[in-house]
């Protein structure tokens, strides 16, 4: 991976790198240098707004200017980032983390195959420091594996941050760890089903969860079966590649709050036997991206060690057709006890979940937050990058929504309207896997999950199908593909439980 050091703003002019990065404002009177880009100016005659304006920049997010420097600076390349508006305040502290992160990713992923890339982005504290950091981490990300030519290793190999700020070395080192959990969730979504099933998720995450510190326990199918976890081994029954539960756990002596994350684990998701259209089928191998997630997220609060107890279950199957596979109307006894009638195969997150959520019961945890790619109806209801937020505590939903926000992770408080339990009456079992309606399908699996909450434990369930995986261009630190989604926001929520201030 790409490593990341600090550096003072003083060396900007003199730094020996190969791209020098610098934000410019959309100002009143035309563009306006930000923080960091002040000394250049000097360096180049003064002429550094006059040349960004004849190659028509405007400051706005997203966009990208590159100018030769002529041996003006000592780095050859001189990169402008626009970050839209200067902040309200005018302040050198005044940024939003979130724009700085997006900038400094835009940057980064425009100098692919630039050796050491320099970031001279406003950094005026720690948190932004750690933002600019972050964002340019992940922005250097790639996945080449699959390549037989050309660049087979990370494109930009050493990223210097420019900043004075107290605090930025813990920030970056942060950066780092958050950079390196969110870039295995991403190859892990990016690896393609056939090299990645559930028992092969399983050995990863107890060879990588173990070397992070994390207690790692796998039940295989017989496990699963004897344990009674009818709705993974229902999903699972139809693959040649039989289902796991992984069970990741940390604590911390000085703990004051378990958190238990569950994560739909789906290595690929063909619909089973109410089989999906080719068109809806072909990204289906990022329906494992929230145990991804929480994968990530257990990596991160252990290397981190966070004042926090935490579990986390990868509910791991591929939802196949085959011979072996369950049936529209068959019945199943889940963990909890509950029968469910399955009337869509294609329904089958929600039932590989409410097994991980009831066995996360038995750890006696203070909040569940369960996280799947879960439904079609929340990319209806949200788009592609925003996710939705439900449970059964108003508060907590607020705390994810809010945490999110921080970390930069677009996600929305969605309601679970009681008059929608109904349709999921089963003629036959004590609960049927599908509403007969198709509107509102976000909210109906979330009543559906709702059923097996172990009672008096706050849950939240995170419904991220549409930010999992960006099937559209790359923006921001977001690359196409597997996006590494709602990790942040899982090891953000674990700070909070442990009294860290939001960063
Ligand atoms: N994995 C899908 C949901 C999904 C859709 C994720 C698009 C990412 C992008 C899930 O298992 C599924 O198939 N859901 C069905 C539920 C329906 C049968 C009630 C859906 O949303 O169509
Ligand atoms: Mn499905
Ligand atoms: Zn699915």
């Amino acid at each position: 991976m790409t490593t990341v050091r600090l550096t003072p703003t003083d060396n900007a002019v003199s730094f020996d790198t190969d791209a020098l990065v610098v934000g410019v404002h959309t100002g009143p009177d035309g563009l306006l240098p930000a923080p960091g880009a002040e000394g250049l100016d000097q360096a180049l005659g003064g002429r550094l707004a006059a040349t960004l304006e004849s190659v028509g920049a405007k400051g706005k997010p997203g966009e990208i200017s590159k100018i030769p420097t002529f041996g003006a600076l000592t780095a050859p390349l001189l990169v402008v980032v626009g970050l839209g508006d200067a902040p309200g305040d005018g302040s050198k502290e005044g940024y939003d983390a979130e724009i700085l992160r997006r900038a400094a990713g835009t940057a980064v992923r425009a100098l692919a195959g630039t050796g050491r890339v320099a970031l001279a982005l406003p950094a005026a504290s720690a948190e932004h420091a750690g933002a600019v950091a972050l964002g340019g981490l992940l922005g250097a990300y790639s996945f080449t594996r699959y390549r037989t030519a050309g660049e087979q290793s990370s494109p930009v190999s050493e990223l210097a941050v420019l900043t004075d700020a107290e605090g930025a070395q813990a920030a970056i080192e942060r950066a780092t760890t958050l950079a390196t959990s969110v870039s295995l969730v991403r190859d892990l979504v990016n690896t393609p089903p056939s090299d990645l099933w559930p028992a092969r998720f399983a050995e990863i995450a107890e060879q990588v969860g173990t070397e992070a510190g994390l207690s790692v326990e796998v039940l295989d199918e017989n496990a699963l079966k004897e344990g009674g976890y009818g709705g993974i081994v229902a999903v699972g029954q139809g693959s040649a590649n039989p289902p796991r539960l992984v069970r990741l756990s940390y604590s911390h002596p000085e703990a004051g709050t378990k958190l238990a994350y569950v994560g739909k684990g789906i290595t690929f998701d063909s619909g089973g036997l109410s089989l999906k259209p080719t068109a809806s089928m072909d990204w289906m191998k990022s329906d494992m991206g929230g145990a991804g997630a929480v994968f990530g997220a257990l990596l991160a609060i252990a290397r981190l060690g966070l004042k926090v107890n935490a579990v986390g279950y990868l509910c791991l199957a591929e939802n196949m057709p085959s011979g072996t596979a369950q049936r529209p109307s068959d019945v199943f006894t889940s963990f909890a006890g509950k029968t469910v009638e399955v009337l869509d195969t294609d329904a089958e997150g929600r039932l590989v979940l409410i097994d991980g959520i009831a066995r996360a019961g038995q750890d006696d945890p203070d909040v569940i937050v369960d996280v799947a790619t879960l439904t079609g109806a929340q990319i209806v209801a949200l788009g592609w990058r925003t996710a939705g937020v439900m449970g059964n505590d108003d508060d907590l939903r607020a705390e994810i929504v809010a945490t999110a926000g921080e970390q930069g992770e677009a996600a929305w408080p969605m309601p679970l309207p009681d008059e929608l339990r109904k349709g999921l009456d089963s003629p036959v079992a004590d609960i049927a896997n599908l509403h007969p309606e198709r509107f509102g399908g976000m909210l109906t699996a979330a009543i559906f999950l709702r059923e097996f909450v172990p009672d008096g434990v706050r849950w939240a369930h995170i419904d991220m199908a549409g930010p999992a995986f960006n099937k559209g261009e790359a923006h921001g630190y977001t690359p196409k593909g597997g996006t590494g989604a709602i990790t942040r926001t899982l090891v953000g929520l674990a700070e909070r439980y442990a009294g860290e201030p939001p960063r």
